[in-house]
């Protein structure tokens, strides 16, 4: 419940920036090197997809190994739709940027003799992931969350909800997908705690504010990952590429309605899990790819698809009784079986696959500069090109600290050639109240999340995708004709967000003729020879 509904505040700064995942983090670090540094997050700032990370981080830390080899798996999963030169230089890059978040004090597993332990995970040739047991993300979380706390210069808001960028838009010039010189000039939040609308102007904004899986019934990301550096970026008219490929990740544990679903980590695969189906206990990988049950994820998320099918069942199993030192590894998975009554020592897993990482995202280029002028973005919420129409497993957590570094650094060389834009007016709330049935936000956003899951999953058709289109665009008129006339609130936007984000899906699902990466339609099973192409809207 609000207690203040009109009162106005401002808010200047050099640098905004909008999530306190990995990529807000350490972008927030290296940009207060050059200015005063706010950093906006809807919720704790220890809540974010980054802190939910098992697997951990891929670079090349092994004499056995070769850039090469890493540069080769992620083109392969890309399926010929990565920028082959962001792949070279954030692999090149990997080691230094790793180093770095040792020094601020991450630790990663180690042997006896000290030297790092690499796991393998999915579409790797080679062990190369670096870990801290299961839970990788919130050791990163934990200790760039405290440099961020004790920097004289990052002023941390937690509970501030990003509403919508400030452009020319709100200077009340017309502005539509050719207007040149798009800029933004800051961004509308909303402080949840008191009501209070906020008019935050900064002389370069980054979106760091994380992927959608929430767009889907079932979903390894937590809560706040709802789209909405996405949907705020499409209403600001910027580039989005490539939103059809989103991945879905193979081995969550199959609990019925879970939100969200809890994941078993690619690594348990690594080290000798294996999916067998739920009728026979049988493996099954073999028969869909030679790379077994190491296959990229869209290989193994729709065998599992079509093994379940068979069944009739909605899960298969995964065997993990033969990793060795099971609770030690991957205590958090442990303790979490244990506690519903599986020890996966002793007894096979039920696993779906479930909704876990948007691939496309807003278009940038090689240091993280969107189509809006003064806007960055990075992490999950950016489409660098690094990961083409598919994701190799633990590449996401690199490449937002890869581009956090670059933007930041090349936002500094231009800070100072940028002034706040004063003349932007405060939001304006008159003609809305406060909503009095909130549960039509809860339905629609109910409803979304069905036809996303029954009609735009791992398998989609020009049929399937057609049905979703049409009702989207009812739930999308009536959440904006609720919105017209009522106040702001998180709930509210970010079903518009989600909204946003389906329209996206569908639509580049639309448009790709084709299947590649993790975008499979039973009308074009094939790969396409001229549709090298990225999807932009
Ligand atoms: P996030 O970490 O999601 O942070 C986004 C932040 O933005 C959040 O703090 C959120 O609250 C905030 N925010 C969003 N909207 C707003 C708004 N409107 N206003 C204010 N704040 C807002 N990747 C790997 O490389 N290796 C792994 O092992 C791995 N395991 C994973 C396991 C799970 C269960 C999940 C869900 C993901 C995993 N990933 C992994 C993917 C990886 O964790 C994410 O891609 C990465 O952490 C994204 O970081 P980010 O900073 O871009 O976004
Ligand atoms: C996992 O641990 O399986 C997730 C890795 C990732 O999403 O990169």
């Amino acid at each position: 419940m609000y207690f203040v509904i009109f009162a106005k505040v401002r808010w200047r700064t050099d640098y905004l920036v909008i999530g306190s995942g990995v990529a807000g983090l350490y972008l927030a670090l290296k940009a207060a090197e050059y200015g005063e540094v706010l950093l906006l997050t809807k919720d704790k700032a220890s809540e974010s997809n980054t802190a939910y990370a098992q697997g951990g981080i891929a670079g090349v830390f092994s004499s056995q190994d070769s850039f090469e080899a890493h540069i080769r798996d992620t083109l392969v999963a890309g399926d010929g739709l990565c920028r082959e030169k962001v792949v070279r230089e954030v692999i090149r890059e990997a080691p230094a940027v790793i180093r770095d978040l040792m020094e601020y004090g991450v630790q990663f597993d180690r042997d006896e003799r000290g030297e790092l332990l690499l796991a393998r995970e999915g579409g790797h040739s080679h062990p190369r992931i670096l870990h801290n047991r299961d839970a990788t993300g919130a050791e990163i979380s934990r200790v760039l969350l405290e440099a961020v706390r004790n920097h004289p210069r990052i002023h941390l808001w937690e509970g501030f909800f990003a509403l919508d960028l400030i452009t020319q838009h709100h200077l009340g010039i017309y502005v539509n997908r050719g207007y040149p010189g798009i800029t933004c000039y800051g961004v509308y939040a909303l402080e949840e705690a008191t009501g209070v609308i906020w008019t935050l102007l900064a002389r370069v904004t980054v979106l760091a504010s994380g992927g959608a899986g929430q767009v889907y019934p079932v979903t390894t990301n937590p809560p706040t990952a709802t789209g909405d550096g996405i949907a705020m970026a499409l209403r600001a008219k910027a580039r989005i590429a490539n939103m059809e490929f989103y991945q879905f990740h193979p081995t969550a544990l199959y609990e019925p309605d879970k939100r969200p679903a809890f994941l078993l980590t690619e690594a348990l695969r690594g080290a000798g899990a294996t999916l067998v189906d739920p009728i026979h206990h049988r493996p099954f990988m073999h028969k869909y790819d030679p790379r077994g049950d190491l296959a990229p994820r869209d290989i193994v998320a729709r065998a599992i698809d079509t093994e379940s099918k068979i069944a009739g069942t909605p899960f298969v199993y995964l065997d993990a009784r033969s990793v060795p030192n099971f609770p030690e590894r991957f205590p958090t998975i442990y303790e979490y079986c244990k506690s519903k009554g599986l020890d996966p020592t002793e007894t096979l897993l039920p696993v779906a696959p479930a909704a876990h990482y948007m691939v496309g995202g807003i278009d940038t280029d090689e240091v993280g500069r969107t189509s809006i002028h003064r806007l960055y973005a990075v992490g999950e919420v950016s489409y660098t090109g690094l990961h083409g129409s598919n994701r190799l497993a633990s590449n996401s957590l690199l490449e937002a600290l890869v581009f956090a570094e670059r933007a930041a650094r090349d936002s500094a060389l231009v800070l100072k050639d940028y002034s706040w834009q004063e003349d932007v007016p405060d939001w304006d709330p008159r003609g809305t109240r406060h909503p009095e049935e909130m549960v039509l936000i809860s339905h629609n956003l109910q409803e979304l999340r069905n036809l996303m899951g029954n009609y735009v999953g791992i398998v989609r058709s020009n049929f399937r995708l057609e049905r979703a289109r049409r009702r989207i665009a009812l739930l999308y008129d009536e959440t904006e004709a609720f919105y017209a006339h009522t106040y702001p609130s998180r709930a509210l936007f970010e079903l518009r967000n989600l909204i946003a984000v389906a329209y996206l899906i569908v639509k580049c699902a639309s448009i790709r003729k084709e299947s590649r990466g993790l975008h499979y339609t039973l009308d074009y099973p094939q790969k396409h020879p001229k549709l090298i192409v990225d999807t932009l809207v």
